[in-house]
């Protein structure tokens, strides 16, 4: 029934855990939930309360495909004082979330057998579509001696004539890596020097707000040569606790790239609700926006910083400090063997390896034996990810909640015998 494309094209298990989840609170356990990408806040008030008059005065209808100008002007505003650029509003497209920017760069640019460099681990959807559109993946495996940032060298050799698109991701989802000025710098040489002259790079900046330590988010827009290259892409999701508003946009190099864009929201969502934008526009204008997010940073810090201790306290784990994001993404690799999970993972049969991992093993253990939800490693980009074990686990839950879900994940690492009598049932799928 299903056209052949269909199988290359992946998912977010982030969102399909979900059905895993219901199954353990059916048996009427209660289960802590530290799977989810998206900040235990809600929107800011001033900004819900520009949303509710705009209902009020009727501001339902279809409008611009490539966003509202008053929204698309905000964003091209806040694009340049942040990244040191001048950013014409018409190069702007404004679309539901951060996510379908990265499909029409995929289908925008990159035809079949075209290389994509991206992130792993990185955010799945970038897999997803690369693989979708029938591109050569080319995975840049992070490296936690960098703490998961991405570097020139490792970006250097990747690139080759047939690179088309390349992701970067910063701060990061799953790991919390941030790539600093000078390392995109760096970078930004690389791709001037070695990338063919239409490359293009796909800047995921959806993190920008939510950075620690007083490091500061930087572009790679913002260097000699890459603003031409770049598509700076962002969203309300993250930064202001909107996930549930589905409001995104990307800065486009040129404007006949943004009528592409345009085009593309014509053939799909015809246009984003504009009373979502019009909220959207007084998060980045008003002057009140700024306090909101400093005080979700600063509860997002506290929580780093419990976690990663807590995490490197239990034995087997190791974690290292995220410097952005609202993730931790620690080591089980020791956790894995002692458990019996690698062992139990070179049994399977070839076929079931390929839908598992140790990790997903473990994961599957503590949630159902253990109710505590977290994601694995092949969550974020499966391609080459054999032998790595980590967990991803979101701070976006209380302190109470992650004290729980941290025991719990302890408890789980230690029940050996529990885990053999799990394994010897037969691991749910
Ligand atoms: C790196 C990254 N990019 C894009 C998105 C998509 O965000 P949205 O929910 O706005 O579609 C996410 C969400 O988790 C993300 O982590």
């Amino acid at each position: 029934m299903f056209a052949d494309r269909l199988q290359r094209l992946g998912t977010e298990n982030a969102f399909k855990l979900g059905d895993h989840i219901a199954r353990v609170q059916a048996d009427g356990r209660m289960v802590v939930k530290l799977n989810m990408g998206e900040p235990d806040f809600d929107a800011p008030i001033h900004v819900a309360a520009e949303a509710k008059a705009q209902i009020d005065n009727g501001n339902g209808h279809y409008c611009p495909p490539a966003g509202l100008e008053s929204l698309r002007q905000a964003i091209a505003r806040q694009v340049s004082e942040t990244r040191g650029l001048d950013v014409d509003f018409r190069r702007v497209v404004v679309h539901p979330g951060g996510k379908p920017s990265i499909a029409y760069t995929m289908l925008a640019y990159v035809n079949p057998g075209d290389e994509v460099i991206y992130p792993s681990p990185g955010f799945p959807i970038y897999e997803s579509w690369v693989t979708f559109v029938g591109a050569k993946t080319v995975p840049m495996r992070l490296r936690e001696s960098d703490a998961f940032a991405m570097t020139a060298d490792n970006l250097a050799k990747l690139i080759t004539d047939k690179t088309k698109v390349i992701i970067l991701n910063s701060p990061a989802n799953p790991t919390g890596g941030l790539i600093e000025s000078k390392a995109l710098a760096e970078m930004a040489e690389v791709v001037c020097e070695k990338a063919p002259a239409d490359v293009r790079v796909y800047s995921d900046e959806i993190y920008e707000n939510i950075i620690f330590d007083g490091l500061e988010h930087a572009s790679i827009a913002s260097f000699s040569g890459m603003e031409e290259k770049t598509l700076i892409a962002s969203g309300h999701s993250k930064s202001f606790a909107m996930t549930g508003w589905r409001l995104g946009y990307v800065v486009l190099p040129t404007i006949e790239e943004a009528e592409v864009f345009k085009n593309f929201n014509i053939n799909t969502i015809s246009c984003t609700p504009p009373f979502v934008q019009e909220a959207g526009r007084v998060a980045l204008e008003s002057p009140e926006s700024a306090a909101v997010i400093a005080k979700m940073v600063s509860a997002f810090d506290e929580r780093r910083k419990f976690v990663v201790q807590t995490l490197n306290e239990i034995p087997g784990i190791t974690c290292v400090m995220p410097k952005g994001a609202f993730y931790v993404f620690p080591n089980i690799a020791e956790a894995c063997e002692s458990i019996g999970a690698i062992e139990a993972f070179n049994n399977l049969s070839v076929e079931k390896q390929e839908k598992s991992s140790p990790s997903t093993m473990l994961q599957m253990f503590a949630l159902y034996k253990h109710g505590v939800a977290t994601m694995d490693r092949p969550s974020f980009c499966r391609i080459g990810s054999e032998g790595e074990h980590y967990l991803r686990l979101s701070t976006a839950a209380d302190m109470e909640q992650l004290r729980e879900g941290l025991s719990r994940l302890e408890a789980a690492v230690s029940d050996v015998a529990g885990f053999a009598d799990f394994v010897a049932k037969g691991v749910p799928s």
